[in-house]
């Protein structure tokens, strides 16, 4: 049983937790490009999406869906062949949300172990009660300056991402 679990083994929402980095990895295959044998833009979203929920949930320990995403660039092309390590993490929580940085690092062909950071986004994440309620998150634990730097980036970004779903309904 770790600090943040009860006594039944679930996460006790009002407990400190540590954010895990989670890592999962891509290859870009022909199926995944565009007729400019660059990868589909949906597709990196996608994969990118899926490990911001994988470690929003593993955090949480219940099902959170995506409510927001932020501040994706396509300014690097990646091509077929391409090896992707996608890094996701925790940087903020509020109360029944949270925001995951996502990383993504390409190696190119002829592979090295060269390794050069090709997109970065932001998901916010809401965890969901069995009735599809917003329900409360565990506390993010800062530890380290750098913990605390993305803290209140994590913050900007959700301030963000509200100021604008307020003025979208306008
Ligand atoms: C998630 C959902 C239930 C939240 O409903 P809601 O009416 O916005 O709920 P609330 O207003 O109570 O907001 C819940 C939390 O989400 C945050 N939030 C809501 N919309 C947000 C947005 N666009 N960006 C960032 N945060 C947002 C709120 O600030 C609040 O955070 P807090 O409790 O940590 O302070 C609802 O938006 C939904 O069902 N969305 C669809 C999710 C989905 O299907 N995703 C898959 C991709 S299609």
């Amino acid at each position: 049983m770790t600090p943040a679990e009860n006594t039944k083994g679930t996460l006790a929402m009002d407990s400190e937790r540590r954010a895990d980095e989670v890592i999962t990895h891509e290859v870009v295959f022909p199926q995944d490009t565009n007729h400019y044998g660059t990868l589909f833009g949906g597709k990196m979203l996608s994969w990118m999406d899926k490990v911001a929920y994988y470690a929003s949930t593993r955090f949480c320990g219940q099902n959170t869906v995506t409510v927001s995403v932020e501040g994706i660039d396509f300014s690097v092309p990646v091509r077929n062949g391409d090896l992707l390590d996608l890094h996701a993490r925790v940087i903020h929580t509020a109360r029944t949300s949270l925001v995951i940085r996502v990383d993504v690092f390409k190696t190119e062909m002829p592979y090295t172990s060269e390794r050069r950071l090709s997109h970065t986004g932001y998901f916010t994440f809401v965890a969901l009660d069995d009735d599809g309620k917003p329900r409360r998150v565990p506390t993010l634990l800062l530890e380290t300056e750098e913990d605390r730097r993305l803290f209140s980036l994590g913050a900007k970004i959700k301030e963000h991402a509200l100021s604008r779903r307020k003025s979208a309904s306008r």
